[in-house]
């Protein structure tokens, strides 16, 4: 009898499942889309659980629907969701306001306070391993303590975007080591909620944080409502989960010393896994837990299908006409560059960063120029992250490209020759969901009695599609080395005009 397994990824623009069978085949899939809180002050960025919360079972029943499997042989969900953002919990496990996300900028002011009453920038990434930054979670808290005192005071639990899935599915409230990491209150190295981090905003805070959980251990098992309305058998197992990029590692066959993904989303993500902690002393390559239990540096910036997607909107372009236009204009865009920070910036770091869009001259001013600007802005702000990672040991022979990004031709090539390396994609472009569907598959085979370890299992399932092969041009190459000097000066630059 066949075994199926569930993924769900919940992004910030959309909720994807997958629905798989053993051997890893994708039998069926479902995508939902939503926006983020509109009319919130500039840099807040929050959207309401209960919008993930029914993407996920809208997705989860439109794809059981669309593979034709019998639902009953579905042995295990796996969550993947958005990294950092804060889901407040009160003591009925009601949600007590909508979630700030991992692009939210308002808490610069929090992360001086706690990364001050840590003993400066240095210590702090001895105490946890990582910076504080605007993205993680723990500013988002003490935001909301400064901000919302009220709301603070009703806080039970907190909780990440997938954890809260998982509780919903589950009814328990539990962390992996992979989520859990960006929250800058775990120390990476031990894998233990950190007493100083917890203490810079609230020593009552531990009571509040759930139990940190090994990525191979269960949630629990999927409620009796959640049960009869998918049709499911009793006991599904709720495998950890993680953040979406932990499951993107798992989802592109980043499981093993040597590989290194890139995904370009909403935002853009670099990582590789490590079998030990790698922390950066400057704390700007962020030294992640991965959701298999290992270790996984990774560098995001947060403008990546941002920066395309508003070019696209403006000049009113069909993802096949942009691509059209890119196609035909040089690498270089004959001079303009594209600085991406639309949304402020984390890597650098720089939440009130700005767009800048530089070098403009009579014959670059076109639809086409611009638009290739933005797509070599934003993979070259990713290089400046990947140079980071360089600088860490991690050297690229060959690049895994995932995310919305990655299924557009000109901007593989773009890839390529930006980061010097060959590009290929997976034959599931979904990374996330089918990484999530993959580590349920591997807590239920576990379950069994089966020792197979995660690597095994995408060794033999996870798939390049060899026909998206490119290798990086030596002549684009030059190019983008002397623009990529450009813009890391035109980064300097502008810092100062950033400040409010
Ligand atoms: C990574 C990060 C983003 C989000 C996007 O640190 O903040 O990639 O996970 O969903």
């Amino acid at each position: 009898m066949k075994n199926y397994y569930i993924g769900v990824d919940s992004g910030t623009q959309s909720t994807k499942t997958v629905i798989i069978d053993g051997e890893g085949t994708v039998l069926g899939k479902s995508t939902k889309e939503y926006g983020l809180i509109q009319g919130l002050p500039l840099g807040h960025m929050e959207q309401h659980p209960e919008t993930w919360a029914k993407a996920m079972i809208e997705t989860m029943k439109k794809a059981i629907k669309v593979s034709k499997v019998d639902s009953k042989l579905i042995k295990a969900i796996g969550v993947s969701g958005q990294q950092h953002g804060f889901v407040p919990l009160d003591e009925s496990g009601n949600v007590i306001r909508p979630a700030k996300l991992w692009n939210d900028t308002s808490t610069s002011e929090e992360c001086s306070i706690i990364t001050e009453r840590l003993g400066g920038a240095d210590k702090v990434v001895d105490v946890i391993g990582n910076s504080v930054l605007p993205g993680y979670t723990a500013p988002k808290i003490l935001w909301l303590k400064r901000h919302e005192p009220e709301n603070y005071a009703l806080l039970d639990r907190v909780l990440l975007p997938h954890d809260y899935l998982d509780y919903v599915l589950t009814g328990a409230a539990s962390m992996e080591y992979g989520d859990a990491s960006g929250t800058a209150l775990m120390d990476i190295k031990t894998r233990k909620w950190s007493k100083e981090a917890i203490a810079a905003i609230d020593q009552g805070l531990i009571e509040k944080l759930p139990v940190l959980q090994p990525s191979d251990k269960p949630v629990g098992f999927v409620q009796e409502d959640i049960s009869v309305e998918l049709g499911l058998s009793e006991g599904v197992i709720v495998s950890a989960g993680g953040g979406d990029n932990m499951m993107g590692a798992i989802g592109t066959g980043n499981t093993s010393p040597g590989k290194v993904t890139v995904s370009l989303g909403t935002s853009g993500t670099i990582y590789a896994y490590s079998e030990s902690p790698v922390i950066d002393p400057v704390g700007e390559v962020a030294a992640f837990c991965d959701s298999t239990n290992a270790w996984l540096p990774m560098v995001c910036t947060m403008n990546v299908t941002v920066a395309t997607e508003l070019v696209r909107g403006l000049f009113k372009l069909s993802y096949e006409e942009m691509e059209g236009l890119v196609k035909d204009i040089p690498p270089g865009s004959d001079g303009a560059i594209l600085l991406p920070y639309l949304t402020g910036e984390r890597t650098p770091n720089m939440p009130d960063g700005k767009g800048v869009l530089y070098g403009l001259t009579p014959q670059n001013f076109t639809p086409g120029h611009i638009s290739r600007s933005a797509m070599e802005g934003v993979t070259m702000g990713l290089n400046y992250g990947l140079n980071r990672l360089r600088e860490l040991g991690v050297e690229p022979t060959e690049i895994r490209l995932t995310g919305g990004g990655s299924r557009n031709k000109t901007w593989r090539q773009i890839a390529a020759d930006v980061f010097n390396a060959e590009i290929v994609t997976l034959k599931e472009s979904e990374g996330a969901a089918y990484g999530a569907a993959l580590q349920s598959m591997w807590c239920h085979r576990a379950s069994q009695g089966d020792r197979v370890t995660i690597s095994e299992i995408t060794g033999n399932l996870v798939e390049v599609d060899e026909s998206s092969r490119v290798k990086p041009v030596a002549g684009n190459v030059e190019t983008y080395r002397l623009l990529q000097r450009k813009q890391d000066k035109l980064s300097q630059a502008s810092r100062p005009l950033f400040t409010p």
